[in-house]
């Protein structure tokens, strides 16, 4: 074998070259498949879809062919792959494993058994070092909370060199390329790769004129070494997990995050097994959906006493403290005291106001802005007017967050964006990474509990009572989302066009006990780069404050889903379910969009 380097620059003709032996690419015919346009959060698709001719491959290759034209190095730096560990995870590895390397990539890092959640690829493709050297990117194999199996859903998405997701500049480039791509180049000799196995293999070609590198690497340890350096692991230790009357409990939903959490929460953080249940990856995630809402975290709201609409019910005696869940690729996060729900929107809004409690920030000299997506409601708005950090209103998508944090104009003096972000989607997470992050946000709240039980012997102070005490100080933004999945896509188009060209004529409109101060589509021009993103949601603002927003979701793996979203503001009444509280939005909500007439549905499928 050849000195690794040595070939990382050449630039041989691979077709031309002869006896390439597992290195020989071969230009496999192909053509532009329909629909392989990135969503939300990259392309998610049926199972049955990925897996068959050339899907994935005309994605991946389309992607390399982006990569090229925006100039990425993927000669000299390091592809990272992993997954959340769903069905066709490992087969779709080894499949990129073979286009990467005719497209010439020279290194590739795959995390053991092809299972890394999403924030820890970010995390590790931002690690620079020895071991880690400098990754150009990394693809994705997620279709987030999305059910996995052969029946269900697979996804894949690409990010870049700063750990986030593609811009849309990349996205747009990929799309693109799929729509004209005529082949896609592979090393089809090039052998499958033991992914069971950390270590390292080298494959070089007969004729000894080039060499590929391939390392299985953990996918657990980088991510919760990180954390470590994010978050106090001693305080929470000693002043919480210590306590007698503290007790936790973390569902990782047959997801990705529970290896991730025994190594925290059982390793590090000293907590009995029995912490972390559902902490099995599975192919299918037990059949479930891999998401932490009301609907369908129903193993955890039921341990924590809270039914699907959030409110308090009859449960066992020992109803833990404190209850998180994680989704399928471990971005999202659910947060519950006992017999308490936190919505995200809140969630984001406590941890803005405590952020002093979290290390990662105080060691920068404080927390100096939050970011939020635009349907996510204003409460952590409140909490940044008043302790003086700048606020961002984004579109839907972590991958705005991140042009945020990486900029390092937005601050005078400061070379970088100390960032909390959040969405209502139960997504919550800082500059650490460049993703969401759910064990960040399940240990952001362990900080926040410590602080708040820093005095020795007084009693347990609750997450509930941590937030009662932030409406107090704030009032309080009742919230909820309205999930119409599954709908005709071109009726949904339809009533969204509606909308939008009904905006002047509904600016002004009082209907029933509010006032629809301006009806507009959210738009957003990136302060970094100046970046235009049109059509973001419908808004009807009232007079009052309050809000109802429309979105097409941009995630939906077929046909479509109208989300909702409904907020009101109270300043001093604390203790109203929200349902009775945005009854009134909904109709109006039902009367601007003729919902009904559109889709054909009389109820939303959830409510979160
Ligand atoms: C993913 C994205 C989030 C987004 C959520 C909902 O989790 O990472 O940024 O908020 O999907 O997106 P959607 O377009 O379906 O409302
Ligand atoms: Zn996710």
């Amino acid at each position: 074998t050849l000195p690794p380097g040595v070939y990382e620059n050449a630039t041989v003709d691979l077709t031309a070259a002869p006896g390439l032996g597992p290195l020989k690419v071969t230009k496999v015919k192909t053509a532009p498949i329909d629909g392989q346009k990135p969503g939300t959060s990259g392309l998610r698709k049926k199972t049955k879809v990925f897996v068959e001719g050339l899907y994935l491959h005309n994605f991946v290759q389309a992607t390399f062919a982006a990569l090229k034209t925006a100039g990425s190095d993927v000669a000299n730096e390091t592809l990272v792959i992993g997954g959340d560990g769903r069905y066709y995870n490992d087969k779709a590895i080894q499949i990129i494993v073979k286009i990467a390397v005719a497209n010439g990539v020279r290194r590739i890092w795959i995390a053991k058994d092809g299972i890394a959640s999403t924030p820890a690829l970010s995390a590790i493709i931002r690690e620079r070092g020895p071991v880690w050297q400098k990754a150009f990117g990394a693809f994705l194999l997620t279709a987030s909370h999305n059910p996995g199996g052969p029946d269900e859903d697979f996804g894949i998405k690409y990010n870049c060199e700063n750990g986030g997701p593609a811009p849309e500049k990349l996205t747009d480039l990929i799309y693109k390329n799929t729509q004209t791509i005529q082949a896609v180049e592979m090393c089809e000799a090039f052998p499958d790769v033991d992914i069971s196995v950390l270590g390292e293999t080298k494959v070089a070609a007969t004729d000894g004129s080039a060499m590929a590198c391939v390392q299985v690497v953990d996918g657990i340890k980088p991510h919760i070494d990180l954390l470590s350096t994010v978050f106090d692991f001693d305080a929470i230790k000693k002043t919480l997990l210590s306590r007698p009357d503290f007790t936790m409990v973390f569902d990782a939903m047959s997801g990705v995050t529970g290896p991730y959490a025994k190594a925290l929460f059982v390793d590090a953080l000293g907590l009995p097994e029995s912490t972390c249940v559902n902490a099995t990856p599975l192919e299918d995630f037990g059949g479930h959906h891999a998401d932490p809402n009301l609907t369908y975290a129903v193993d955890l709201t039921k341990k924590m006493g809270v039914d699907r609409t959030g409110r308090a019910v009859e449960a066992a005696d020992d109803v833990p403290s404190f209850g998180a869940a994680s989704d399928g690729d471990g971005d999202r996060n659910m947060i519950l005291g006992t017999k308490f729900f936190v919505t995200p929107s809140d969630s984001l809004a406590v941890l803005a106001a405590n952020s002093d409690a979290i290390p990662f920030f105080k060691a920068q000299g404080g927390l100096k802005a939050v970011a939020r997506s635009m349907p996510t409601s204003g409460a952590v708005d409140l909490v940044a007017a008043k302790l003086n950090l700048s606020l961002f209103e984004t579109p839907t998508g972590w991958k705005y967050f991140g042009n945020l944090m990486d900029s390092k104009a937005l601050f005078k003096g400061v070379d970088y964006t100390p960032l909390l972000c959040g969405e209502e989607s139960f997504g919550t997470g800082s500059d650490h990474v460049r993703e969401k992050d759910g064990l960040w946000a399940v240990l952001a709240w362990l900080a926040v509990l410590t602080e708040a039980n820093k005095t020795p012997g007084a009693p347990l102070v609750t997450v509930e009572s941590i937030v009662k005490q932030h409406w107090a100080i704030y009032g309080r933004n009742y919230y909820c989302r309205y999930d119409y999945e599954g709908v005709d896509k071109a009726r949904a188009t339809e009533m969204m066009a509606m909308m939008t060209a009904a905006t002047p004529e509904n600016t002004g409109k009082t209907i029933g006990s509010y006032t629809i101060a301006t009806a507009d589509v959210f738009g957003y021009v990136d302060p970094v780069d100046g970046s235009v993103s049109k059509n973001q949601g419908i808004r009807f603002l009232m007079a009052d404050g309050s809000r109802i927003v429309f979105r097409l979701s941009g995630t939906a793996g077929s046909g479509a889903t109208v989300r909702l979203y409904l907020e009101k503001y109270e300043p001093t009444v604390f203790d109203k379910h929200v349902s009775e509280v945005v009854g009134e939005l909904v109709d109006i909500a039902l009367q601007l969009s003729k919902l009904k007439e559109y889709t054909g549905r009389d109820e939303p499928t959830v409510i979160t």
